[in-house]
């Protein structure tokens, strides 16, 4: 049986069937992107709140948005938009930041959706509903704050991700986008992982984020890194904007 570590070239077939898997992946048209998405989110729904990920990434992820948030005055009737919120944990979490508020979570996949609804019952002021980041069901300028979380590398394209988030805010609102990002080395690590195991992923760099926010009119950009947890090398970054 072939083996990459005896093999005297596995390692640059790895590498190479790596590259393979990431330009097939990148030149997929869009909504086949989506279908995939959708689907891979729907079949994870049922265990995605029992994950090591969130151990390791997602809720480190959330804690340090929302104490940023507080941070920057998080208004209790704050209407908050949460992206692609998965099964909710987030969107509940800022409920309670924003008791007087209104909190809406969008995903792309119907099966996270009904779970954070089952979630959210007794939360009068939650809800959410199925939705792309590329065509969000809501009017412009509807909320004060955007929230995304470790979902930004799954959109196919970041301009018209970031048009449409910036439509949906106010102005004066702020955005919150926290994401693994391409950090030397471990970014890329992960990076690679991810486009294995979870498909068709685009990481920006901290310089493309803060590029980004600029070309879609977002003021005051402000950036933190989220590093470690107990040791294990986690790299995320959070980058905040104003409209
Ligand atoms: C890794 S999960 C993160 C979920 C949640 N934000 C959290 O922090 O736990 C990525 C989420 O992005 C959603 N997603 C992927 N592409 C999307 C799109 N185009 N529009 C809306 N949601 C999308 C997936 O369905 C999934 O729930």
């Amino acid at each position: 049986m072939f083996k990459i570590d005896r093999h005297p070239r596995g390692k640059f077939l790895l590498i190479f069937w790596v590259f393979f898997v990431v330009g097939c992946a990148s030149t997929l048209p869009k909504e086949e992107v989506f279908e995939r998405n959708q689907e891979h989110f729907d079949r994870r729904a049922q265990t995605y709140d029992k994950s090591f990920d969130q151990w390791v990434a997602f809720e480190p992820a959330h804690n340090l948005l929302l104490r940023e948030a507080e941070k920057r005055g998080l208004s209790p009737e704050a209407r908050i938009l949460d992206v692609a919120s998965g099964t909710g944990i987030l969107a509940l979490r800022l409920a309670e930041k924003a008791p007087r508020g209104e909190i809406v979570g969008m995903d792309i996949s119907p099966e996270m959706v009904e779970i954070a609804n089952q979630k959210a019952e007794g939360f009068p002021n939650v809800e959410f509903v199925v939705g792309n980041v590329e065509a969000m069901p809501f009017p412009d300028e509807t909320f004060d704050v955007v929230t995304c979380s470790y979902s930004f590398h799954h959109f196919p394209d970041p301009d018209v991700a970031l048009e449409e988030i910036h439509r949906v805010l106010k102005k004066g609102g702020k955005l919150y986008i926290i994401d693994p990002y391409k950090a030397i080395p471990f970014g890329y690590v992960n990076w690679a992982l991810d486009q294995i195991f979870e498909g068709p992923i685009w990481f920006q760099s901290a310089r493309g984020f803060r590029k980004l926010y600029q070309q879609h009119g977002f003021q005051k950009i402000d950036q933190k890194r989220q590093l470690r947890r107990l040791g294990i090398v986690v790299p995320a970054i959070l980058t905040v904007g104003t409209k």
